[in-house]
């Protein structure tokens, strides 16, 4: 059959308030043209982020009521523990409320002022919890990472030149860990190959430098290996998964993506010394190591997630989802980040309304845009979240490229939901001229995305 279906029925489901487009208006003018500031009830799809807003099955639900919830050493967790040691092999497994929590415990035990972090591309609360700690983060991926329009097939790789260079420059005594973000969700969800994990891996090796993946999203990186790698198409994404896994000295984990759980995390390693510093500070802040700060029954969730989300049938279908998302934008004449990739599609809203200049945020115009057609929210990943002035010098940062994130979240959404984004998104292409650009009201000094208020101009 040339139709790929959703392969699952739905068995419980979740009314959607559908508003008129004066709804609309007034709920987009009180939340100051700031989505993170509409109430979720007003929303029609919800493409702000694929994290924590999956569906999850009947057996994770089964596995939510057989929840046992003793303090230390609880069955749920020897049942955790079991999965993600198959999935793994690594031999300490710290559960953690999500991804942010394993790298605060990793970056407090490996950063520090002096010290330098490379990656592919570091996700922003990675970014931040090595500034945090005193260390500085750096971004290594490849050249065409950074080009939209470009069609190389792992845009997420690291680049080695650039990674020697780096380690020459600083010497491996400052780099405590060298991490790699798969799929690359700062780069536009663009996966890593199989052969670029192995090149960092033994350069990491060779210096003595730990290397780290950031696994949120390993499953989706697997299966874009299993369809793009030459060699690797025989091969189930299980076992391609296990092999970058083999690769790594740890991981970091938000469950809320390929876990396919509404909230939970995992920090992974190899190194007995590490671990139990690591442990330390778990049970510091997060609770007892066979709990981490979650309950029993979320620990089963998690574990029935980490099972179900390597199923092939479900991976084939979420990654041509995404695409056929992209293939109908791209056809309409809309530019977007390609090849499409993991999690989500990524609109060039520079290409998307070129007569708004940088400074009035040409992806926040599009995200307003959005809401207006059809209740749909998406997120700027441009000058809103990246940019921001330097009131030492008067100088304002611009981020390389000014794009729109539709996020789709894991089994909630039908084909059908997914025409309707791109009918919305293409006649809006057709009005493009009618968007507006915006200027910030106001604004805190960091993070400012999630609570800046606009005017449009
Ligand atoms: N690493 C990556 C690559 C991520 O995408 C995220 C979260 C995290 C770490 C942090 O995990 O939220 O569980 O603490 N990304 C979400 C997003 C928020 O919308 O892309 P967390």
């Amino acid at each position: 059959m040339k139709t790929i279906i959703e392969p699952f029925k739905i068995k419980m489901v979740e009314p959607i308030k559908l508003t008129t487009a004066s709804e609309r208006e007034t709920i987009l003018r009180r939340a100051h043209f700031n989505v993170f500031q509409i109430p979720a009830e007003g929303v029609i799809i919800d493409l702000l982020t694929d994290s924590g807003t999956a569906a999850m099955s009947s057996e994770q639900w089964v596995g939510m009521l057989r929840g046992e919830e003793s303090y230390a050493g609880a069955r749920s967790w020897y049942r955790f523990e079991e999965v993600l040691r198959d999935l793994t092999g690594m031999p300490h497994i710290l559960p953690t409320q999500q991804g942010r929590a394993s790298e605060r415990i990793l970056f407090e035990l490996l950063g520090g002022p002096g010290k330098v972090i490379p990656s592919n591309n570091h996700f922003d609360t990675t970014r931040a919890n090595i500034e945090h700690s005193g260390a500085k983060a750096v971004d290594l991926v490849i050249d065409e990472g950074t080009q939209p329009q470009s069609r190389h097939p792992f845009k997420g790789n690291l680049d080695l030149a650039k990674l020697e260079n780096l380690i020459a420059e600083f010497g491996p005594a400052r780099i405590p860990v060298c991490m790699i973000t798969v799929t690359n969700n700062s780069g536009g969800g663009q996966p890593v190959s199989l052969a670029n994990l192995h090149e960092v891996s033994d350069l990491c090796r060779r210096h003595g430098i730990p290397l780290f993946l950031d696994a949120c999203r390993f499953a989706e990186n697997a299966y874009l290996i299993k369809q793009r790698e030459a060699g690797q198409g025989q091969r189930s994404a299980s076992a391609i998964a296990q092999e970058m896994f083999s690769l790594a000295d740890g991981a970091t984990i938000s469950a809320k993506k390929d876990g396919l759980v509404n909230i939970g995390g995992v920090l992974l390693m190899r190194d007995d010394a590490l671990a139990e510093r690591a442990n330390g500070l778990l049970i510091l802040t997060e609770g007892f190591i066979t709990y981490g700060g979650l309950a029993g029954r979320d620990l089963e969730a998690m574990a029935q997630g980490f099972i179900e989300v390597l199923d092939e049938h479900y991976l084939e279908y979420r990654l041509r989802s995404v695409a056929y998302l992209g293939e109908h934008l791209r056809s309409g004449g809309v530019q977007i980040v390609e090849p499409p990739s993991g999690h989500a599609i990524y609109i060039d809203a520079a290409a998307f309304c070129p007569h708004i200049p940088q400074e009035k945020f040409p992806g926040q115009a599009v995200v307003c845009g959005l809401y207006r057609q059809a209740g749909i929210r998406a997120v700027e990943i441009g000058s809103v979240m990246f940019g921001a002035g330097q009131p030492e010098t008067g100088e304002v940062s611009r981020p390389p490229m000014e794009l729109v994130r539709l996020a789709i979240p894991r089994r909630v959404y039908t084909q059908s939901h997914i025409d309707y984004v791109v009918e919305a998104t293409l006649d809006l292409f057709r009005r493009r001229h009618e968007l507006r650009g915006l200027r910030i009201v106001s604004a805190p000094p960091q993070l400012r995305h999630f609570t800046a208020r606009f005017e449009e101009v």
